[in-house]
C-alpha cells in the first residue's frame, strides 16, 4: 500500500497526509448515510449559555494565551476556534474595547457566538466556516489580509463536541457514531461510521497508523471487517466493543496516558478517525496560511495543539518549511481541480513566503495545576511567533 511504503515520508512531510488522503478517498469512496437525524438534532440540546457560571468547555493555557497575544487596547484579534467561547470571553474582558472575529465551523459554536455579540454588541463577529474557507469569509466581511494584530488557534474538538453524545465523538458515552464537526452543513460529508463500514481492511488500517499513531493497526482492523460482516458498526460503545475485542481483557485498560490514568485500547482508533472524517491536518495547514495572510507585520500568532501530529506541522510551518511540494512524491493529484487540490495549490503557494519570529524557542506546555484541574489539556502545546 501506498502509505505503508513511505511511512519515513510521512513522518518528515505532513503534507503527504493531504495527498494520500485524497487519493484513499478517490480509491475507496465511503458511501454516505449511516448517520441519522442531523438535520433534526436540536443544536441547544444539553448546551447553556456561553456566559453562565459553568463553562462548556474549560479554556487551556489561557494565561499564557492572554500573556503571549500582547493585545493591546482596541485592537482586532481572531479566534480561529470559538469552540465553547472560553478564550474569546477572557480576551473581551481582559482588554478594553478589542473586537473579536470568532470563526467555528461547528454551527453550535456559532450559535454560541452569536448570543455573546448580543451581549458585547459590536465587540464580537461571529463567522461560521472552516479555516480553508476563512479568506473568504473575512474578504465579506471587509477584514482586508494583513489587518488583523492577532490571532489564536486552539485546534481540535471542544468539551462540548466530546461530551455530547449524539455527537458521537466519546469514547465512553453511548452515541451514533457521527464525528463531523460541521455535519449540519454538510450533509453528504460521510461520517465515522460510513468510513468504518465501507472502506477496506487496508485503508482502514492505514488511517489507523497515520492519525492515531496505533501499533496494533491492522489487528484493529481486522476486527472491524469481521465484525461489520454481521451487523454495521453504528454506534461508538459498539466500536469501542469491537477495538477491546481484538485484545487480550487484562490489557483493554492496560495503556496510560500522558497523567499515567489507565486509557482505553480504542483511544487512538477514535483519534485517528476524528481526524480523518474532519480532514483535520489539511484543515490545520489551511488555517495557518489564513492565520498568516489575516494577520499584520508584528502580529502576534498562538497555536494550541494536542497531539504530535499537529504539534509536528505547526512546528515546521513556522520554521518556513515547504509543507506542500509533493510533487516529487508521484501523488497523482486531479489535474482537474477538485476542491481539496484547490486547496492544496493555495497552501502551497502559502507556504513558498512563509517567515516567522518564534517568540518562545521551547514549546510551552500547561503548568501541573492547570493539568489537574483540567486533564483535557495535559498534551497541550503551546507555540508563539510574530509575523514578520
Ligand atoms: C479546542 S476547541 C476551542 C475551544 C475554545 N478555545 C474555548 O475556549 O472554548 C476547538 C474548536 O475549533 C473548531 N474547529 C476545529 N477545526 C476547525 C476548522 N478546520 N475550521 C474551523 N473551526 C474548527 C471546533 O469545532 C471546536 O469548536
Amino acid at each position: 500500500m501506498l502509505f505503508n511504503s513511505n511511512l519515513r515520508l510521512w513522518k518528515t512531510h505532513p503534507a503527504a497526509w493531504a495527498a494520500w488522503r485524497s487519493l484513499l478517498l478517490r480509491l475507496n469512496p465511503p458511501a454516505a448515510g449511516l448517520c441519522p437525524g442531523l438535520g433534526s438534532r436540536d443544536m441547544s440540546d444539553g448546551l447553556s449559555s456561553v456566559s453562565e457560571e459553568r463553562p462548556l468547555h474549560t479554556p487551556v493555557m489561557l494565561k499564557e494565551v492572554l500573556h503571549y497575544l500582547e493585545i493591546q487596547p482596541a485592537q482586532v484579534v481572531l479566534d480561529m476556534t470559538f469552540g465553547g467561547g472560553g478564550h474569546t470571553k477572557a480576551i473581551l474582558n481582559t482588554f478594553p474595547e478589542v473586537t473579536v472575529l470568532a470563526l467555528d465551523r461547528d454551527p453550535t459554536a456559532i450559535s454560541l457566538a452569536q448570543q455573546l455579540a448580543k451581549e458585547h454588541s459590536g465587540r464580537v463577529k461571529p463567522l461560521l466556516g472552516r479555516f480553508s474557507e476563512l479568506d473568504a469569509l473575512l474578504c465579506n466581511m471587509n477584514v482586508k489580509p494583513g489587518s488583523v494584530d492577532a490571532v489564536l488557534l486552539d485546534a481540535g474538538c471542544s468539551s462540548m463536541q466530546m461530551d455530547q453524545a449524539e455527537r458521537g465523538f466519546s469514547l465512553s458515552k453511548d452515541g451514533p457514531l457521527d464525528m463531523r464537526m460541521d455535519g449540519d452543513r454538510y450533509p453528504d460529508m460521510p461520517c465515522a461510521a460510513d468510513v468504518v463500514n465501507t472502506l477496506d481492511q487496508q485503508a482502514l488500517a492505514s488511517i489507523l497508523t497515520a492519525y492515531g499513531e496505533e501499533r496494533h493497526a491492522r489487528k484493529i482492523a481486522s476486527a472491524i471487517v469481521e465484525a461489520r460482516r454481521v451487523n454495521p458498526i453504528t454506534r461508538t460503545q459498539q466500536l469501542a466493543s469491537v477495538v477491546a475485542g481484538a485484545f487480550p481483557a487484562a490489557i483493554m485498560y492496560a495503556r496510560k496516558d500522558r497523567l499515567q490514568r489507565p486509557a482505553h485500547v480504542a483511544t487512538k482508533t477514535f483519534q485517528a478517525l476524528r481526524i480523518f472524517v474532519n480532514d483535520e491536518l489539511n484543515e490545520l495547514h489551511a488555517g495557518l496560511c489564513a492565520a498568516r495572510s489575516a494577520l499584520k507585520p508584528g502580529g502576534r500568532l498562538c497555536v494550541i495543539t494536542f497531539h504530535s501530529l499537529e504539534d509536528r506541522l505547526v512546528k515546521r510551518f513556522l520554521r518556513g518549511h515547504d509543507l506542500s511540494n509533493l510533487d516529487q512524491y508521484h501523488f497523482s493529484q486531479n489535474k482537474q481541480g477538485s476542491r481539496k487540490d484547490k486547496l492544496l495549490d493555495k497552501n502551497r503557494e502559502c507556504n513558498k513566503s512563509a517567515h516567522w519570529f518564534p517568540v518562545q524557542r521551547k514549546v510551552v506546555t500547561p503548568e501541573k495545576d492547570a493539568v489537574r484541574e483540567n486533564p483535557r489539556g495535559r498534551s497541550a502545546k503551546l507555540r508563539i511567533a510574530v509575523r514578520q
